[in-house]
């Protein structure tokens, strides 16, 4: 049984001083550096990430009491800090899916799921929305402060001079063939990037953790559009540096060399907007695999391609691609919104409605509400109307009145309506979940600079409750009997070694 109780003995702490150093290192109260992470240091010379206020959790197992600190955030969050707990009570935690596990301490994102906030290092998700530009926003994500003009530019300049691939890249698109999904092509091309930029490679070097950042936010766009051009048998169009980053990615994804391409500064401005509301969104799947992939000291690239991987899949930012799906299936099917409904009520049926429910979120998801009014003006000013988004708005408000959904707290996250605007703007289908990860590969960045820069950063190793078999004699092959095809796990593969040495051709 664990209970927060007030200690006995309280532990005085140094008051915290957090900083959000820019690209230099921050010298703290201490006279320590502390390069653009929240970090407290006790007054013993401990770092500390995290408050605490001398309250602690009392866990009894057999009788016998340990405390454990429960640790206070900016926002007032508690947790009970049990990174002591294997050492002092030979005991683990389990919790699948991680639904009550922190992983890690941050001073990027702050999500308030009940009441639907989002904030990136401190800022009103609406207010940077409504007023950045995406590089602006990935600066202070990155930095952990608002660019000056001037570092802006700097940034900007930086990125700007690595948008092009080395062109024995282009070797790797052609050897795609012309249906591979552009998310495969992506994590693959993201992954090579660790052959050509082998300069960069080094995460615990500051100048090649900056070097490998900035190249990859050049670079990401290019890969994006090239993946697309080569799915459809076009030309690859090369960046253009005299344009913003959104512009030059609609650019490449748009312009062919035969034609003059008219961009929309709507489609501008809505991509921008994606961009930004998808930027960052604390321990997420996909964020969570690019920080345990990076903490083994990984170079930069090889960690954000295992975050593109974690990305597709459908419960995470493939919702997008199979939100539409659904809509078009529910369309195709006399628009019988009822029937499917009820499909995703019923326990023996594994459909789901695509783009509602969330972890974190038990209330609006604070993205899905703007990406809805911009999926309102975009559509009407470009398409006057568009029958899926009419579906889907139908099938929200259905949705939400429904106990079903009401009990659960079920409602329309990002993945939702961002289709409508991206359809709206010509991009296919198997395109949107590439355009999440251009969005996110700022909070990639972010994270796993941030673990790299936190004094206290260990691999991620977690260990696990073993359920399989207690030890048993080995059983020679001639004398084994048939077992079920689920209790054989270990297949001699083609081609292996029999065990006499010879091979089998
Ligand atoms: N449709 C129908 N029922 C749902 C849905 C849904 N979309 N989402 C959750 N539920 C039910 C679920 O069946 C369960 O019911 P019960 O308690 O009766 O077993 C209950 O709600 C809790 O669901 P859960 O699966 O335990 O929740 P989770 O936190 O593990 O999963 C989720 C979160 C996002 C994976 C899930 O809501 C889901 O599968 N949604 C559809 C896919 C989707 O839209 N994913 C994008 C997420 S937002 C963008 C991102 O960050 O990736």
């Amino acid at each position: 049984m664990i209970a927060p109780q007030m200690a006995t003995q309280t532990e005085v702490f140094a008051k915290p001083s957090v900083s959000h150093a820019g690209n230099k290192p921050y010298n703290n109260c201490f006279g320590e550096v502390v390069p653009g992470v929240a970090v407290f240091q006790k007054s013993n010379g401990n770092w500390l990430l995290g408050e605490t206020m001398g309250e602690v959790a009392k866990l009894t197992l057999n009788g016998q009491e340990f405390e454990l600190p429960v640790r206070i955030g900016t926002e007032g969050n508690r947790v009970i800090d049990i990174s002591k707990l294997y050492q002092m009570t030979g005991h683990i935690t389990l919790d699948e899916g991680f639904a009550n596990t922190g992983g890690t301490t941050s001073s990027i994102t702050y999500i308030d799921g009940e009441l639907g906030i989002l904030r990136y290092r401190g800022y009103r998700i609406e207010e940077l929305a409504e007023r950045c530009d995406f590089l602006e926003v990935a600066y202070l994500l990155i930095y952990g402060e608002l660019p000056t003009a001037e570092q802006l530019e700097e940034f900007r300049e930086n990125i700007r001079h690595h948008t092009l691939l080395h062109e024995g890249m282009k070797q790797l698109f052609a050897g795609f063939p012309p249906d591979a999904h552009p998310m495969a092509i992506l994590s693959s091309v993201v992954g090579a990037l660790a052959i050509y930029c082998k300069d960069s490679l080094d995460p615990l070097d500051e100048n090649q953790r900056q070097l490998s950042i900035y190249r990859l936010l050049a670079k990401m766009p290019t890969i994006a559009a090239f993946s697309y051009k080569q799915s459809i048998g076009q030309p690859f169009i090369y960046p253009q540096n005299h344009l913003t980053y959104c512009q030059n990615f609609l650019y490449m994804l748009f312009a062919v060399p035969s034609e003059r391409y008219r961009m929309d500064p709507d489609f501008v401005d809505a991509l921008n907007l994606l961009l930004i509301l998808h930027a960052d969104h604390g321990q997420n799947c996909s964020t969570s695999a690019v920080r345990m992939v990076g903490s083994s000291n990984v170079n930069l690239f090889s960690a954000i391609s295992a975050g593109i991987c974690a990305l597709w899949g459908q419960l995470h930012g493939g919702a997008n691609e199979a939100c539409i799906n659904m809509l078009e299936q529910i369309l195709a099917d006399n628009r019988n919104i009822g029937k499917y409904i009820d499909k995703a009520k019923d326990p023996n049926d594994s459909f789901r409605l695509m783009g509602f429910g969330h972890r974190i979120y038990k209330n609006y998801d604070p993205r899905a509400k703007i990406i809805k009014q911009m999926a309102d003006r975009l559509v009407a000013k470009r398409l006057g109307s568009d029958p899926l988004f009419e579906l889907a708005k139908e099938l929200e408000e259905i949705a939400l009145k429904d106990p079903y959904f009401i009990e659960r707290k079920l409602y329309p996250n990002v993945d939702f309506y961002s289709g409508i605007i991206y359809r709206a703007m010509g991009i296919p289908k198997n395109m949107f979940t590439v355009l999440f990860a251009l969005g996110r590969l700022p909070g990639w960045i972010a994270h796993w600079r941030e673990m790299h820069l936190t004094p206290n950063k260990r691999i991620h190793r977690p260990r696990q409750l073993y359920i399989g078999y207690p030890e048993r004699p080995f059983v020679p092959l001639m004398k084994r009997s048939p077992k079920p095809l689920e209790e054989v796990s270990i297949k001699r593969p083609l081609g292996g070694p029999f065990p006499g040495g010879e091979f089998e051709l």
